[in-house]
């Protein structure tokens, strides 16, 4: 496995230019497989998470015409039994379900997989599938999903609680149901809207009114072209990371309006904010004043979030309480900031911090997609070199990471 190596501290000072959202182009990838024309999305992060969702439609038959930008068409699509090891990389796999159910009337699955951030349940995606028709037969680690009556019905679904996941797969399906299907307590992070904005590109009818989704079913969708929208959560990793650094950066290609919440928290901590339409410019002369924070659905603060801004809570001024609401496991990032000095416990789905001035480089482990961010930011102010070992987590969800750093002034190499 790679290690990075990074020798602190240093800034993270500089230009940035922000990638296409990951957790944007995934939903809207796999919501690409409802029509049977011509697809062309812009701004796709190259990222690992992509090349596995890539070569799972290669799989199944789509037809990937061009690479930058992308141009997809999925006519042939067949309804195979795809293999656990590639079904089990992502978690977005979980959204074939729609399209191949839609197409096929029937689907076999393997239950997803994901980053080991807590068991990974898709308790309410089936919930969902159930209210519009379809008939579930749970196996030991795959699922078989078939229609009732050879018909899919709309239907109003109030969930139980609030799933990105579970919206999604349930916007695919209604999409070409007809009649109208309304979401009650959906998400509607900016990754939601994204994906509605794109069905309706290609001849949906979705609207969304705060956390309610109304879906006019249509009876197919037309070829379109898309841009995927900024990536809020690497902005706020590269925010965080110039603040604790006490640096200044100029995040460009991004969209401010995408995390307000996390400007605002930032601002609190000290840091001077600009932004315009599609950049942030963040200032820190000093070191941050520690900040309580709740990770919550959005427009609250994103718990993809969460293990970057322990990193700045161990460093600020004062003591801080980080709550963990969304996954009850989100804490692999701990004890590896521990091991460089830091002063944290956990206390349930608290991370409670007591700030100080310095953290020292040492040999950490990377255990999923966030934790690794937090380490690797971690590690450009740490006193000392820094090796940060399974760093292969961090290409899942950055583009270019190890280039974009250098550019900022960091001394990282992969070894
Ligand atoms: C999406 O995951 C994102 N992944 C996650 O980003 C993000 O953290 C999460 O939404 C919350 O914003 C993608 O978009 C590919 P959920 P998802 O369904 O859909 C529980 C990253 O780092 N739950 O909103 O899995 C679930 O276990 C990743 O980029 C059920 O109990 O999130 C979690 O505790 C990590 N049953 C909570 O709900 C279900 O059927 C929120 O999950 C589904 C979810």
């Amino acid at each position: 496995m790679n290690k990075f190596k990074i020798i602190g501290p240093s800034k993270i000072e500089g230009e940035i230019k922000i990638s296409g959202s990951k957790n944007s182009a995934l939903p809207i990838l796999f919501s690409s497989l409802l029509t049977k024309e011509d697809i062309k999305i812009k701004n796709i992060p190259n990222i690992k998470d992509i090349d596995i969702t890539l070569k799972l439609f290669k799989k199944i038959g789509v037809l990937i015409k061009k690479k930058k930008p992308l141009i997809l068409n999925n006519q042939n699509i067949k309804n195979i039994n795809l293999p656990y090891k590639l079904i089990n990389k992502i978690r977005a796999s979980i959204w074939l379900i729609g399209p191949m159910l839609i197409k096929f009337k029937k689907v076999k699955i393997y239950t997803p997989g994901g980053c080991n951030i807590g068991k990974r349940p898709i308790n309410l995606h089936l919930y969902g599938l159930k209210k519009l028709g379809a008939k579930i037969k749970l196996k030991n680690n795959f699922i078989k999903i078939k229609i009732k009556n050879k018909k899919l019905i709309p239907n109003t679904i109030k969930l139980p609680q609030v799933s990105v996941g579970a919206t999604i797969t349930i916007i695919i399906v209604a999409t070409l149901i007809s009649g109208i299907t309304t979401i009650k307590n959906s998400a509607i992070e900016p990754e939601i809207i994204d994906t509605i904005n794109f069905l309706n590109t290609l001849g949906a009818n979705i609207k969304h009114k705060n956390n309610t989704i109304i879906i006019s079913g249509v009876k197919k969708l037309h070829g379109g072209i898309y841009k995927i929208i900024p990536d809020r959560i690497e902005t706020g990793t590269y925010l965080i990371g110039s603040l604790i650094s006490k640096g200044k950066i100029i995040c460009y290609n991004t969209n401010p309006n995408l995390l307000r919440y996390v400007l605002k928290k930032l601002k609190v901590s000290g840091a001077e904010i600009k932004t315009g339409n599609d950049f942030i410019k963040l200032n820190m002369h000093k070191r941050p004043k520690a900040i309580n924070i709740k990770t919550l659905p959005y427009p609250n603060f994103p718990t993809d979030l969460q293990p970057q801004f322990t990193v700045l809570n161990i460093l600020a001024k004062g003591k801080s309480i980080i709550t963990e609401n969304i996954f009850p496991n989100r804490f692999n990032h701990v004890k590896e900031l521990i091991k460089m000095g830091a002063k944290i416990k956990i206390k349930n789905n608290q991370i409670i911090c007591k700030g100080i001035q310095k953290i020292f480089g040492t040999t950490i482990y990377a255990k999923d997609l966030r934790s690794a961010a937090s380490l690797i930011i971690a590690a450009c102010v740490a006193y000392g070199t820094t090796i940060i070992k399974d760093i292969n987590f961090i290409y899942r969800g950055y583009e270019n990471i190890e280039k974009k750093l250098n550019n900022l002034g960091i001394k990282i190499y992969k070894i």
